[in-house]
């Protein structure tokens, strides 16, 4: 019970990491308000999850949504004290070009007003509401995509380098003033959630894509959202409490290096 008597918001948690953070910090007997802005996704995890959820529709672009999620849980709850900026898309649609050379600025704008505004004005959001209670943690999903360019999903990667600087403005900014509230993210990379589906398809091929996708991860498998929650349990905790403006990856061990080469014998 290692976030006992916490109150937590995670967003875009109707699927995939966001989903199983949401459970994990339940389980670890925290309150969860589990947001995403497809209305029908929250109200699946939080049943499941239990009388310490509760669902709540939350479009991280737009500032009256947080408004209102702030209102309902601090009329609910009375605090704040856990805020996962986990939303977020790669905009690789079927049509969307998002390659450096040939993406549209709408395109990118779309891209950014989720990854990167959402982040933004939810951090606003829990400062707000966790200086109130004297302490908070904030935890913004990154991206192993932040770290490296990405040629043909260059919104996604820039916003994900944004992500990570945004993170070290807020945990200054909230260390200068005294508020203890600590601000850290988290890169994954290859976690087997939705997001994937389009990239891996279900034909039969479908096996050989994932061993593709994997092939230069040194731990050569995809993860799982619940290993991504269960870091976010610890920078969500007390024991995280020495933690601020750090980022880190969880990744199989893709941004350690390149694979050696010629190949270890197996
Ligand atoms: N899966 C991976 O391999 C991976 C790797 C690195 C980083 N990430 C990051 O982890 C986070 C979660 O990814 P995932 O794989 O679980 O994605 P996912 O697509 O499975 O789930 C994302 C959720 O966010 C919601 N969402 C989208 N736009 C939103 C908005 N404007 N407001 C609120 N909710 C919104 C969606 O409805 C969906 O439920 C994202 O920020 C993603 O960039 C994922």
């Amino acid at each position: 019970m290692r976030l006992n008597g916490k109150s937590a918001l995670v967003t875009g948690a109707g699927r995939g990491i966001g989903a199983a953070v949401a459970e994990a910090f339940a389980a670890e007997g925290a309150w969860v308000w589990v947001s995403d802005l497809d209305p029908n996704a929250p109200e699946g995890v939080a049943a499941r999850i239990g009388k310490c959820a509760r669902p709540l529709v939350l479009d991280v672009r737009q500032p009256d949504d947080w408004s209102a999620a702030e209102q309902a849980i601090l009329a609910h709850s009375g605090r704040l004290d856990v805020l996962v900026n986990n939303a977020g898309i790669t905009g690789l649609g079927a049509s969307a070009a998002q390659d450096v050379e040939t993406v549209t600025l709408d395109d990118w704008r779309a891209v950014l007003a989720t990854n990167l505004e959402g982040v933004v004005l939810g951090c606003q959001m829990a400062i707000r509401a966790m200086r109130a209670g004297g302490a908070g943690s904030i935890i913004n999903i990154a991206s192993r995509s932040g770290h490296v360019g990405i040629p043909a999903a260059a919104a996604y990667a820039a916003s994900k380098a944004a992500v990570l600087n945004h993170t070290r403005s807020v945990a200054l900014y909230c260390a200068e003033r005294d508020l203890n509230i600590r601000c850290n993210s988290i890169s994954p990379a290859a976690i087997l959630t939705p997001m994937w589906e389009p990239m891996l398809g279900d034909g039969p091929d479908r096996e050989d894509r994932m061993a593709e996708f994997v092939a230069d991860t040194p731990l050569r498998r995809f993860g799982e959202p619940a290993e991504v929650a269960a870091l976010a349990v610890l920078l969500a905790s007390e024991e995280a409490r020495y933690m601020t403006g750090a980022d880190v990856t969880l990744d199989g061990g893709l941004l350690a290096g390149t694979a050696a080469r010629p190949e270890v014998a197996r």
